[in-house]
């Protein structure tokens, strides 16, 4: 079980379905699994009986886990009403794969995530894993990084930098003693797909990284997870001490005379410490700060020796290629971007989650289809991509192909695979002053423009936001923006600007309500709203908003309705939520000078009269 699936009950469901089958005294077999990717679902169950074929039952807390117990595996009823669906192609239920979540999905690295038990190399075993690591170490190295270079495998950590070629530059390398690094530290808010894999199916990892290895003629491979990820760390050293007891990692590998030690190194959790040059310092003990590259660390990495170091998909993605070949992989995606991608998809989306698509997909497709579009009949507003430094498309880019041409070229990037969706509801300002908090609190501070720019950025931001900015703001930001692109060292100070200088692209006209009109049109920013009570809908008496208000600010009106004392209102909302939807009595305007005076009840005398 992943972290997603825990955090959704998954435990308290594996547990009630132990003691259902027990005081049932039915016979059942329960295989905890990692991660399918499908977040919205969690906990999701597939049972297996002679009768049926396997039926995966959805958001199945403890108590529909005893009802499945009873109503089911006890009394043959499989309850249609909980069914997600069949995971083969049957006479009697639909297949999980005529939902599109499902069938526009072309899992290649996530191919047995949610299918194996992550903590049974066995199981990994017998679905064919490790013949890719034989295949290889039965060819010479030379080969292997030809296929994948054949392949047209790009990296996935960010960059898209072909993998082959960085092999083939490592390998090359007259130094002798080499490492391979795989880059776990996944630091992008909101962003879990490394963490998933790790946690789902840790030995297609473990197997592409020794391939790595052996291609570029390492002694030494460590894997680099940060330390805010806890199971993913305790499932990748079961995983390692699996493989070098059965001999696929370790000394003689398969008896192919080839040695490699695995290792994990826990990072301490800097976003920065993901660039490979700030993790190479951290793994010497020293702070994770980018260096200057060239040399890049193929020639000079960990303690001055070649270091080649890939992204977990990057790395899980290489048996697949040796195991079935280049062809293959070059079928999938486009002719610059072959295979899939990875993302994560939050926000504003019906079912969000982890999802594998073939390079080149639309994000239309991507977020309307895959991912069913956007709840509550909202209207999409933008896509970020890209982690905190990629950029915030609107919706003329939504027919955008996902690869890393075309999303660089829309101002975008592919980065390590984190988008996060946002409705009508979103104020873009606000999100950009978001992604510049978190970079700049993320910047090592080694270069000026990085450590002070941002900093001067999120000041700006913050004044906007606040409704105190002025109308040269705006040009500041741009020219701000492309000097600390300019004057940074690594790709954290260089990309960072990207959601200022997008947002600014596309949303201009966002940014000049907040600082001309000191309106925010989507009702985000505190200092330029309101909340009010519409007098013609307050249902007398009710009261329901005065009992959430945290401050008091709600007061009776002469015909005891309610109104809002603006100096005392903290904005925060409660009082819309706590509203009945009958009356539907409370509005947020912007700017606040919208919402209307309203006249108190005079206060009682102490003798009771007014
Ligand atoms: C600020 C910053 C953070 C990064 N974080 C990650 C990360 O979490 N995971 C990752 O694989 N690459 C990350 N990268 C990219 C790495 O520097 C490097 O390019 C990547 O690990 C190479 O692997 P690949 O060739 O498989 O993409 C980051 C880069 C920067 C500038
Ligand atoms: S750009 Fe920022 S994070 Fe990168 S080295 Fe310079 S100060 Fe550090
Ligand atoms: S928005 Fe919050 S503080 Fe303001 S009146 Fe409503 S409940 Fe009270």
């Amino acid at each position: 079980m992943a972290t997603c699936g825990l955090a959704a009950g998954a435990a308290e469901t594996k547990k009630a379905f132990e003691e259902a089958l027990a005081d049932r005294g039915i016979e059942a077999r329960i295989v905890p699994v990692g991660c399918l990717g499908h977040c919205y679902a969690e906990p999701l169950v597939v049972v297996h009986t002679p009768e049926y074929p396997p039926l995966c039952y959805y958001n199945v807390s403890a108590g529909r886990a005893r009802v499945l117990v009873k109503a089911f595996l006890e009394e043959g009823d499989p309850l249609q009403e909980f069914l997600y669906g069949a995971k083969e192609i049957n006479d009697l239920f639909p297949t999980v794969d005529d939902f599109p979540r499902f069938s526009l999905e072309k899992k290649v690295v996530m191919e047995k995530c949610g299918q194996i038990d992550p903590n049974d190399i066995y199981q990994y075993i017998r679905t064919g894993g490790y013949a890719a690591l034989a295949k290889a170490l039965a060819s010479d190295p030379e080969a292997v990084i030809g296929q994948v270079t054949e392949a047209g495998l790009r990296g996935r950590g960010g960059a898209g930098f072909p993998t082959g070629k960085k092999w083939q530059l490592a390998r090359k390398s007259p130094e002798k003693e080499r490492y391979v690094i795989c880059n776990a530290d996944e630091g992008d808010p909101g962003a879990y797909m490394d963490r998933t894999i790790l946690e789902s199916n840790p030995h297609q990892l473990i197997e592409g990284l020794i391939i790595c290895a052996y291609a570029v003629g390492a002694q030494e491979a460590i894997i680099y997870i940060r330390a805010e990820y806890p199971l993913a760390v305790k499932v990748v050293r079961n995983a390692i001490r699996q493989a070098r007891e059965a001999g696929l990692a370790g000394k003689d590998i398969l008896g192919s005379k080839y040695d490699v030690e695995v290792s994990v190194f826990e990072g301490s959790g800097a976003f920065v410490c993901g660039e490979e040059t700030a993790l190479i310092q951290s793994i010497q003990g020293l702070r994770g700060m980018p260096q200057v590259r060239p040399p890049y660390p193929v020639e000079k990495g960990l303690w001055g020796k070649p270091t080649e170091v890939n992204n977990v998909k990057t790395l899980s993605t290489v048996p697949l290629i040796i195991n079935r070949g280049s062809e293959w992989f070059k079928g999938i995606g486009t002719s610059s971007s072959t295979g899939t991608a990875v993302f994560s998809v939050v926000g504003d989306v019906v079912h969000p989650g982890l999802v594998e698509i073939p390079m080149g997909t639309t994000l239309r497709s991507l977020i309307f289809d895959v991912c069913g579009g956007i709840p509550d009949k909202k209207a999409f507003k933008a896509v970020q991509i890209g982690g905190p430094s990629g950029g915030c498309l609107p919706s003329h880019f939504l027919d955008t192909p996902v690869d890393f041409d075309s999303l660089t070229l829309a101002g975008a990037m592919m980065g390590s695979g984190g988008m996060v969706v946002m409705n009508e509801d979103s104020c873009m300002v606000d999100v950009a002053r978001y992604f510049i908090d978190f970079t700049q609190k993320e910047s090592c501070g080694k270069c000026t423009f990085c450590r002070i720019g941002t900093l001067h950025l999120l000041n700006i931001l913050d004044r906007i936001t606040k409704g105190e900015g002025i109308e040269e703001d705006l040009d500041t930001l741009n020219i701000l923006s492309e000097e600390i692109k300019e004057g940074s060292l690594c790709g954290l100070g260089k990309t960072a600007p990207n959601p200022v200088l997008t947002s600014l692209r596309y949303f201009r006209e966002e940014y000049e309500a907040h600082v001309r009109e000191k309106r925010c049109p989507a009702k985000v920013c505190r200092a330029l709203t309101a909340f009010y009570i519409d007098l013609d809908r307050c249902a007398r008496g009710c009261d329901a908003c005065v009992g959430c208000c945290p401050v008091e600010a709600i007061f009776t009106t002469p015909d005891r309705k309610k109104g809002v004392d603006q100096e005392k209102c903290v904005k925060c909302g409660e009082c819309m939520v706590a509203c009945p939807p009958e009356y539907d009595a409370v509005r947020k305007v912007s700017p606040p000078e919208l919402a209307p005076i309203v006249e108190r009840a005079r206060e009682r005398a102490p003798d009771g009269n007014r």
